[in-house]
């Protein structure tokens, strides 16, 4: 129900329910973990994948949740007990800021679940172009949406973008796999 009273109060949030953790398993299910740092979460919603991608990382791994919502940040922070998270109630184009306040130059992976078709040109460009600034040279960027729209703008960030298509979730989602 939260989920649907604040994406009432705000389109910005992009979503009537949380994702499905097999659409989170699908996306960055099979990243390289062992060598990540700092892992940024964009997005982070009601932690559906924030808890995913805990299970995933190493012991010594950072990660770093942006979400915009107050509520959803509250809610995050209260149950979410992991010394390897910090939740950031800003928005995603600030990670730059982010990873040199933790002592980190770029991010290993960014995962996204930002609803960029609901965004100003601005601000999407703003993210895509501080998302290419601050990810590893080695590092992917995992973006889901449900229409297939942004992938030329993608394409003109990111040096390779790959499209797959999930029906493990509600709605099904098309998955960006994106590198510089
Ligand atoms: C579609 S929901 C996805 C949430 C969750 N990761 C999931 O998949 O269930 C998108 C989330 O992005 C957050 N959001 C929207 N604009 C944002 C921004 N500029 N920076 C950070 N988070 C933002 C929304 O508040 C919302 O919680």
């Amino acid at each position: 129900m939260s989920y649907l009273i604040e994406f009432i109060k705000n389109r910005s949030v992009g979503a009537v329910s949380s994702s499905s953790k097999s659409l989170g398993r699908f996306m960055f299910g099979k990243l390289n973990y062992s060598d990540a740092k700092v892992i940024v979460e964009l997005g982070g919603g009601r932690g559906v994948f924030t808890h995913e991608i805990l299970k995933l990382m190493s012991s010594e791994c950072k990660l770093l949740v942006f979400e915009v919502n107050e509520v959803f940040c509250n809610q995050l922070k209260s149950e979410i007990q992991d010394e390897r998270v910090t939740i950031i109630n800003d928005s995603a184009e600030h990670i730059g800021a982010y990873l040199q306040q933790h002592q980190f130059e770029k991010a290993d992976h960014i995962i996204s679940s930002l609803p960029l078709s609901m965004f100003s040109l601005e601000l999407k460009e703003s993210i895509l172009q501080n998302a290419t600034c601050f990810l590893s040279d080695v590092g992917q960027f995992l973006q889901f949406q449900y229409a297939p729209f942004d992938y030329k703008r993608l394409k003109s960030h990111f040096g390779s973008v790959k499209m797959n298509f999930s029906i493990r979730n509600f709605p099904p989602a098309f998955v960006y796999r994106c590198m510089l």
